[in-house]
């Protein structure tokens, strides 16, 4: 009478990672499967087949390495009629006639269940022992692919962007200047699943209630804001720092991050202590990476002229001096952009009209429940003014929609003030589906009126618009047009005063760097364009990532009546040109910059994929108008569309950067 002992388990990691959409996770130690759906395990008998009659095998299911954990396992015996997918767990013999010498078993695990990395283990009972098995590690994630699930997304190429893109682009700059970073996401990279589950460890809500934090792993509003409070580092163990200006030579220089990976591999290698530094767009593109590894949709959002109100009142307010220039006077502050994500899910808790895009944000401003964290706030309850509900709204709502009060002060008297309720959240945006191009989604957070108008009229003598004529660009003249209209039936001379400062995104103005001064002569009811422009060599220390502010008040000296216009903007950074790639497994590229300022340029240009650098050079002294080029050899490792970014740190602090997507064909 011979008992029934197995040779061999096995789980099938290929097959099983290509039918759950996780294929791109090649170097992680367990199977990683997603939920509500089935996948296959099979075992290798000896001495006899399985007899459905006489022998039972039972599966246990547990998370968490703590086994005295009574609640976070479940047990299941194999049935031979099928399981129904995605509501139970559930183990069956494969109905694709089964086996009994390699039985093939489908494990189901529900929409439902928590996220985390499981152990499986089989107890074997035959009517002579019974014996058990440790059959290995499974990690699951969530599933847009499965209807049943809170993520679901209805489309392949919305989970295509959302879920498997691990580059992107971040949009920066002003709305008149959209500026697109390139981001490697890099949730593929090896360690970067351990790191983003060791997240989850880590957590506040994990140490003191580990239960808790298990069975609560099943609802994604719950991982997104656990996830928001562990991004950055303020209460907790999480990923970043953040710093907003001074010295950053204790870490890196938020500006220099090209992606994720190597923020995320730093904090799991030095034992979870915060790498310094990150800014918003670092918060929100590692958070955006941490997500869509957990396989709930993400992307990354920015929005223009962001408003943080301190003071509750929906109101910012901003200071001019009488000649355009701008005064540090107020404690709101207008950031000219601000970048968080938004994660896709359904909200049972509030009703079905906001299930959807939700907005998240890990840049530490505000606590939220004593933590920094933010969110998830409804995108459509925002757009709907529905402030009571969770999460967050008020704050997120008055960064969309903040009217902007400015006022010209003269010897502390304020001499003229407007009001602009558009200026605030002019433009959000993310990167397009598929494409590398920004998509406007402003319409999702309001309603907008197409009325266009004047921000800066008023009913007195003369009014003031101020346009650039285009977006500028490193190295040519800034041009733009003032135009004046004297609303009133009599010639008027007025004094037209410029003033141009530049400014961090997130920050006052600094000096101005260049102001003009004229008299300007207007007939009765004239419309008057003038135009400016800024030469380059005003405006070369403004480098780096600072952007100018812009403008212009027009004073009427005959009674003293002032009016002002404004405009920010950046320089767009000269252009990294890449050659052509050849398709092979030797792959070249050639990155070439053409120097565009009027004086030598010095500088370092590095080359990255992934967080792995292809390739370094030192340039010396080039001329105005010189170009070099760097060729460069690789040989890709994965296939598919990779992103190969080329930087360039000048020694003016100025960064050139540019990328080119690289399509890796199988052998
Ligand atoms: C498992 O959890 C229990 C209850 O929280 C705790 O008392 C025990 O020390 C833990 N055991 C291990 C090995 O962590
Ligand atoms: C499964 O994971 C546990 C920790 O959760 C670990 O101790 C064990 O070694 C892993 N087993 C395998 C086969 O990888
Ligand atoms: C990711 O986005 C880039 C840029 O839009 C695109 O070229 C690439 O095909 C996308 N990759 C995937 C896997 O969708
Ligand atoms: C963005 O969309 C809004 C609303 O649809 C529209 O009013 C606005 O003009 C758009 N902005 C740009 C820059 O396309």
């Amino acid at each position: 009478f011979t008992d029934l002992v197995i040779q061999h388990v096995k789980l099938w990691r290929h097959d099983n990672q290509k039918l759950h959409q996780t294929e791109g996770f090649v170097g992680v130690k367990a199977l990683v499967v997603r939920r509500g759906k089935p996948f296959r395990i099979s075992l290798k008998l000896k001495e006899r087949p399985f007899n459905p009659k006489t022998d039972a095998l039972v599966f246990k299911f547990s998370i968490g390495r703590n086994s005295s954990l009574r609640h976070l396992f479940v047990k299941r015996s194999v049935t031979f009629s099928k399981v129904s997918p995605c509501s139970r767990w559930g183990a069956c013999m494969d109905p694709e006639g089964p086996d009994l010498q390699c039985p093939s078993i489908l494990i189901s695990t529900p929409a439902t269940a928590p996220v985390g990395t499981y152990s499986i283990q089989m107890f074997v009972f035959t009517p002579s022992s019974r014996k058990t098995y440790r059959l290995g590690n499974f990690t699951l994630l969530c599933n847009p692919w499965c209807s049943k699930d809170a993520v679901f997304l209805s489309f392949e190429d919305q989970r295509e962007e959302y879920i498997q893109n691990d580059s992107g682009l971040l949009y920066m700059g002003t709305p008149l200047s959209v500026a697109a970073r390139p981001w490697s996401f890099d949730q593929f990279e090896p360690d970067i699943l351990e790191a983003c589950l060791s997240l989850l460890q880590v957590s506040p809500q994990h140490l003191t209630n580990p239960v808790k934090d298990y069975k609560s792993r099943a609802d994604p509003i719950y991982i997104s804001r656990v996830v928001s409070a562990m991004i950055n580092s303020e209460d907790d163990r999480g990923v970043l720092k953040g710093k907003w200006s001074g010295d950053f030579t204790q870490g890196v220089d938020p500006s220099t991050w090209t992606g994720s990976g190597d923020i995320l591999t730093q904090w799991a290698e030095s034992g979870f202590s915060p790498v310094m530094y990150g800014q918003c767009w670092v918060f929100a593109a590692v958070m955006c990476t941490v997500m869509r590894v957990l396989g709930i949709p993400c992307r990354v959002v920015t929005n223009y002229n962001s408003a943080h109100d301190t003071n509750g009142n929906l109101v910012i307010e901003e200071f001019y001096n009488e000649l355009g220039k701008k005064l540090p006077h107020s404690k709101d502050s207008i950031w000219n952009f601000h970048v968080w994500v938004e994660c896709w899910m359904t909200r049972k808790d509030l009703g079905s009209d906001l299930n959807g895009w939700q907005v998240l944000d890990p840049t530490p401003q505000e606590r939220s429940a004593g933590v920094f964290c933010c969110g998830p706030a409804p995108v459509r309850a925002l757009r709907d003014r529905r402030i009571e509900l969770p999460y967050d709204i008020p704050f997120v709502y008055a960064e969309v929609k903040a009217s902007v009060h400015t006022v010209v002060l003269r010897e502390g008297q304020v001499v003229c003030s407007s009001r602009d309720t558009k200026r605030v959240g002019s433009l959000i945006c993310t990167k397009a589906i598929g494409h590398p191009r920004p998509e406007n989604i402003t319409g999702d957070y309001k309603h907008v009126k197409s009325t266009h108008g004047a921000l800066y009229t008023t009913s007195q003598g003369v009014s003031v618009t101020l346009t650039l004529e285009k977006a500028p660009v490193a190295g040519v003249p800034i041009t733009f047009r003032v135009t004046i209209t004297n609303k009133e039936t009599v010639a008027k001379e007025i004094i037209e005063h410029l003033n141009a400062q530049a400014k961090q995104y997130n920050h006052s103005p600094s000096d101005t760097f260049w102001e003009a001064e004229s008299v300007v002569k207007l007939a009765p009811l004239e419309v008057r364009v003038v135009r400016h422009q800024i030469s380059p060599v005003h405006y070369e220390d403004v480098v780096g990532d600072d952007l100018i502010n812009l403008a212009v008040v027009l004073e009427d000296p005959s009674n003293q009546q002032r009016v002002l216009a404004c405009e920010e903007f950046n320089i767009e950074s000269p252009q990294l040109d890449e050659g052509a790639v050849n398709r092979g497994t030797q792959q070249t590229a050639v990155v070439s910059f053409t120097n565009p300022f009027s004086v030598p340029v010095s500088g370092v240009l590095t080359i990255r994929a992934a967080g792995l650098k292809l390739g370094e050079r030192e340039i010396l002294n080039l001329p105005p108008g010189g170009r070099v080029q760097q060729p460069l050899s690789f040989v890709p490792e994965k296939a598919g569309t990779r992103m190969i970014q080329a930087r360039l740190d000048l020694t003016n602090r100025a960064v050139v950067r540019g990328y080119q997507m690289v399509t890796v064909n199988r052998n």
